[in-house]
């Protein structure tokens, strides 16, 4: 595995292999990786010959300054980590200054799907995600990415993104990698105290519980608001809980196949997220 820093370095490796036939598999990630991140590099398997991992901590789609200071770092680990696969082609760990020269001023706005849920309460994230999404692909001229449904609205947003502006790229899903009491790994987990640990596994049982009353026929408000509570009881800051469609993202009445549960909640100045299918 190479690592790269430079958008030029990056360039002559993936020109080289386009000229050689080769097939470019993406992971874009922020660092601090875990087994979602090895899930989503292994996802590519068989679907192309070459694979790039990218590590940027992205400035422009953290609203919130001291959320992007914390946002945990580690290259040397993450590189490490990545070496072990033996999967990994290259590591592209580029700096600001590859990704936003002095004057960068363009933005990607997928309008609607940005303002719902997570898109409510961090303005421009999704803006900042679509533009360095964007970005990514260009600089490494993937054919195809991998992202988690863990950030379904994100996998959501990009799609879209693809389809309207026919971006030369095959989006993959990748089912959510959960820790064996069912919390989503992500990223954000390592900053939880071992008391916040024990109190993160109730968001994924709240969800599997409304789910099941759903499932048996239970009306959606009140299961949503009884949820909600559960949650408050258990010590967090609900965002929001919602019943949405996956396509749209707009709310659901019914429970049915292409509905999901989505939640944003909070333990101290920890943001955790998640969502599951109703079928
Ligand atoms: O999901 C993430 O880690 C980030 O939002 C992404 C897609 C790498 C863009 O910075």
């Amino acid at each position: 595995m190479k690592l790269v820093r430079t958008r030029q370095e990056l360039t002559e490796i993936v020109t080289q292999w386009h000229k050689n036939g080769e097939t470019i598999g993406l992971v874009p990630t922020m660092g601090s990786l875990h087994e979602g991140h090895l899930t989503l590099v292994r996802a590519l398997d068989g679907k192309a010959t070459r694979r790039i991992v990218t590590i940027f901590v992205n400035p422009i789609q953290f609203n919130n300054p001291d959320d992007f200071q914390l946002y945990p770092r580690g290259l040397e680990a993450d590189e490490a980590l990545l070496a072990e696969t033996g999967l990994v082609d290259v590591l592209y760990a580029p700096d600001e200054t590859q990704i936003y020269p002095p004057g960068f001023c363009t933005r990607i706005t997928v309008s609607g799907l940005d303002k719902v849920l997570c898109g409510g309460d961090r303005p421009g994230h999704f803006d900042g995600v679509a533009t360095i999404v964007t970005k990514l692909f260009m600089q490494t001229r993937a054919d195809i990415a991998a992202f988690g449904e863990k950030d379904f609205q994100q996998l959501c947003i990009i799609r879209k993104m693809v389809t309207d502006l026919d971006l030369p790229v095959t989006i993959l899903p990748v089912p959510t990698v959960r820790e064996a009491d069912n919390l989503a790994r992500s990223s954000r987990n390592r900053r939880l105290t071992p008391a916040q640990r024990q109190q993160a596994a109730h968001l994924p049982q709240a969800l599997i519980s409304c789910l099941e009353a759903l499932k048996a026929g239970q009306a959606v408000t009140p299961t949503l608001e009884l949820c909600v509570r559960t949650l408050k009881e258990a010590g967090f800051t609900v965002h929001y809980l919602d019943l949405r469609s996956e396509k749209t993202l707009t709310p659901a009445e019914k429970a049915d196949a292409g509905t999901r549960l989505f939640v944003a909640a909070s333990l101290g100045d920890i943001r955790l997220i998640d969502n599951m299918p109703v079928a």
